[in-house]
């Protein structure tokens, strides 16, 4: 009894003084305007394997960093007097209409960066009329988001060895009503993020010294984490062993799971079983983008997830241009990676996208607030874009052209 009131008041104690920390800097949701406030608060709030998890990209990181700065080589041209009384951000992506141009990208296992989890940015995603993209790798059900909100919903596929297992997910996706899917293409192997080996955010956890502590330092995560729901990924449980009850194993999963032998042919095989709106994500050549149209893509998504494979890759933002030019009239083309603010979003749109997904851009505010903070970080990336529309005289999504845009 003694020894469990002195636990009680241990864990109180460091609750207190997690909260304090990040008090005496004063940072809290509500005060987070942007996407980097917000990987901030997520840096005090998260163990430090999780933080550099979201955060982090392969090798040198050289990739990560480019996919935001080449939004810098363009510079915004505004017209003035251009009556901005209405003003309409509405675009059609995979058969839905978004209120505004940006939707959700899928990220693996939200349950890790808060209690709150996939479900969180799912229902934000729905109260901000855009659509949510759900990972294979989720830690939440294909039919329990399926059924959490009428909003448009995209499943993402990876291929796995276990074939039946794959095209199941797409006649669940059906079952469940998801409006869109997308193939993931540039996952075949893992990429090399040192910030998670560094960190033991490996399988089997290695866990060094400092990220014990770092655990032990976040007792709000960590008893959010342990009241709620046992972490699986939900969408392979009960199909495959490796990763399902472990509790960070993502690497040596997708090493041993994912089929390294897929093809065109498998993606048009994908897309005739779904019988839908369909993208490939990860298509950064011209040349594959051309091959994406050729078998009935209705979409593709120009990305190098998130600079996390391979590092020296070019940014998407490079590669729109030349890919609008080449299928921008057969095929949707939508940008994904680097975008953290509305300004980049223009920018993109002015060059031929027609819209743009975030992964971090909503995955530091879950982790940094869970649902009300994915709430208010979607509407400040929302009202950015707004402000930044009026303030180019542009008052429609669908007007933005390069004639916009200045080039160095
Ligand atoms: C923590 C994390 C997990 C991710 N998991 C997946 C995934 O399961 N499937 C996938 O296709 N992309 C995944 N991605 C990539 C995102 O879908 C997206 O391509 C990337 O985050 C875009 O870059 P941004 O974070 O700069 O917006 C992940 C990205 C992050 C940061």
């Amino acid at each position: 009894m003694r020894a469990c009131a002195q636990r009680a008041f241990l864990l109180c104690s460091m609750v207190f003084a997690e909260e304090s920390r990040s008090g005496r800097a004063g940072l809290r949701s509500n005060d987070c305007n942007n996407a980097a406030d917000f990987r901030e608060l997520a840096r005090r709030r998260l163990p430090a394997p999780l933080f550099h998890y979201i955060d982090g990209g392969a090798d040198d990181e050289i990739t990560l960093r480019r996919n935001t700065s080449a939004f810098d080589k363009v510079r915004l041209i505004p017209d003035a007097l251009a009556d901005l009384s209405s003003l309409d951000l509405s675009v059609k992506v995979l058969g839905q209409r978004l209120e505004w141009p940006v939707f959700c990208s899928p990220t693996a296992m939200s349950r890790l960066f808060h209690h709150h989890g996939e479900a969180a940015v799912c229902r934000a995603a729905h109260r901000h009329g855009t659509m949510y993209s759900l990972s294979t790798l989720a830690t939440t059900s294909i039919e329990e988001i399926g059924a959490l909100t009428p909003g448009p919903k995209c499943y993402q596929l990876y291929i796995h060895k276990d074939r039946a297992m794959s095209w199941d997910f797409i006649d669940r996706c059906k079952e469940a009503g998801f409006s869109a899917l997308c193939l993931t293409v540039d996952t075949l192997v893992a990429g090399n993020r040192e910030r998670d080996l560094r960190t033991g955010m490996v399988t089997p956890p290695r866990f060094t010294l400092a990220s014990m502590l770092s655990f032990f330092a976040h007792p709000h995560w960590s008893l959010n984490y342990l009241a709620g729901k046992k972490f699986e990924l939900a969408n392979v449980a009960g199909h495959i062993d490796a990763g399902t009850s472990k509790l960070i194993s993502v690497i040596d999963y997708i090493n041993s799971q994912f089929d390294r032998s897929i093809t065109w042919k498998d993606a048009e095989q994908a897309i005739s079983r779904w019988a839908g709106p369909f993208a490939i994500k990860g298509v950064m050549s011209v040349d594959d983008a051309r091959r994406a149209a050729d078998i009935g893509a209705s979409a593709i998504m120009i990305s190098n997830h998130g600079g996390r494979q391979l590092d020296g890759s070019t940014a998407p933002f490079d590669q729109l241009g030349p890919i609008v030019d080449a299928v921008g009239d057969r095929i949707e083309v939508i940008l994904d990676g680097g975008v953290r603010r509305g300004s980049h979003v223009l920018k993109a749109l002015a060059m031929g996208a027609r819209a743009c997904m975030i992964g971090r851009g909503y995955l530091y505010a879950l982790a940094a607030g869970g649902e009300p903070a994915v709430d208010r970080a979607l509407g400040k990336l929302r009202a950015e874009v707004e402000r930044d529309m009026i303030l180019m005289g542009c008052d429609s999504a669908k007007r933005l052209n390069r004639s916009r845009l200045h080039f160095d």
